[in-house]
């Protein structure tokens, strides 16, 4: 059932403040003030890594979230997509905790990554949205997302949820290893506890996103553009836009521009900049200057304090809420989505069964 909307997957956009809520409210304390895990918890103190694997949308989730656990938590994190890390042999040291994030929970390289751990790391741990599969059954502990069903292939309220409970996860480690006092933890929840209602205000772009969906449609390549935890989300805007649109799509961290991609600038290939007003938004900025100065046309995603220090030059901008940079990549994940999905939708292309993908790929 779509309820009134044109595809699931812009039924599932639209889902993203309710399910994103429910996440929360499922791991908050009833005060609010603090986070319980299920089952005997985490001990974040007893760790010293974390490695996380996942594929595809979950691998760019597991990538945001190595910021989150580095800057709140102190803790040293890698990331890997599953087929590389199932047959590179990685060391798994004493003290690692092995995390797997996947939707479906059938993922056939997740699975077997976690398998590979199985035994070498100190704990198994999966984010997942299907609490009976194989992914979790096989943890020590299962952190379901509360996504719902989950129907369009292209994956969108899982992301976001993912994104959330990761959040939780990051900053219940960063308070348990003293990186965090109760008051600060406090702050950064009730902060968390207003995102849905700002994501549900973020659904004012959907217009502007529209019309620049137009233009979109028409092109062969896209370049996304992001630093910090922006730079994971441009991965996953660029991956969304591949996914039902057949565009072309590339991502680079904005600080890579000038090691090689720079060379493909012209004015037929838009560039898409997520930079919120935060403490790197000078730097992608002048990133997008240099695009600019070679005939780039730029469509940048900030928000009103960011669109008043730029140049009316720009090509599109889409104005978002201002948000705790914390809590950017949830917001931010949102035009991402729907600038993919308008731009489908102006092609015409089948969004919600696209070529040649299935919703769950159980054979490596
Ligand atoms: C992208 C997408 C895929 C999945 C990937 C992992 O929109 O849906 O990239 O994210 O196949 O799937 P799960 O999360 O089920 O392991």
């Amino acid at each position: 059932d779509k309820a009134g909307h044109k595809h699931f997957m812009s039924k599932e956009i639209a889902e993203q403040p309710t399910v994103i809520s429910e996440a929360i409210n499922f791991y908050l304390t009833n005060d609010g003030k603090d986070i319980a895990l299920p089952g005997e918890g985490i001990d974040f103190k007893s760790l010293n890594r974390l490695t996380m694997v996942a594929c595809g949308t979950a691998y760019y989730a597991c990538m945001t979230a190595k910021y989150w656990f580095e800057q709140l938590a102190g803790m040293p994190v890698e990331v890997d997509i599953a087929s590389e890390f199932r047959y590179r042999q990685p060391p798994v040291t004493d003290g690692t905790a092995a995390l797997f994030v996947s939707q479906s929970g059938e993922t056939a390289d997740t699975l077997a990554a976690l398998r590979y751990c199985a035994g070498k790391a100190d704990q198994i741990l999966s984010v997942v949205n299907v609490p009976e599969s194989s992914i979790a059954r096989e943890s020590n502990l299962a952190l379901p997302i509360h996504a719902g069903a989950e129907i369009g292939v292209a994956s969108t309220k899982a992301f976001t949820c993912q994104l959330t409970v990761l959040l939780l996860l990051a900053l219940k480690a960063a308070h348990m290893r003293g990186k965090l006092d109760d008051d600060a933890l406090t702050d950064l929840l009730s902060k968390l506890r207003g995102l849905p209602a700002t994501l549900n205000n973020a659904m004012a772009i959907e217009e502007s996103v529209q019309g620049v969906s137009q233009s979109l449609s028409k092109v062969k390549d896209v370049l996304f553009l992001g630093r910090g935890m922006m730079y994971p989300l441009a991965h996953e805007g660029a991956l969304k836009l591949k996914e039902i649109s057949y565009i072309h799509a590339e991502a680079y961290a904005s600080g890579e521009l000038k090691h090689g991609p720079i060379a493909l600038i012209d004015e037929k290939m838009p560039v898409v900049v997520l930079a919120p007003r935060d403490a790197l938004f000078d730097k992608t900025i002048s990133n997008m200057q240099e695009v600019m100065a070679r005939g780039g046309k730029i469509i940048l995603l900030t928000d009103q304090a960011g669109a008043d220090e730029v140049s009316e030059d720009v090509w599109q901008t889409i104005i978002m809420p201002e948000i705790d940079p914390v809590l950017s990549p949830i917001l931010y994940a949102l035009p991402a989505q729907l600038l993919a999905y308008h731009t489908a939708v102006a092609k015409g292309t089948d969004v919600d069964q696209p070529r040649n993908l299935a919703k769950s790929v159980t054979v490596e």
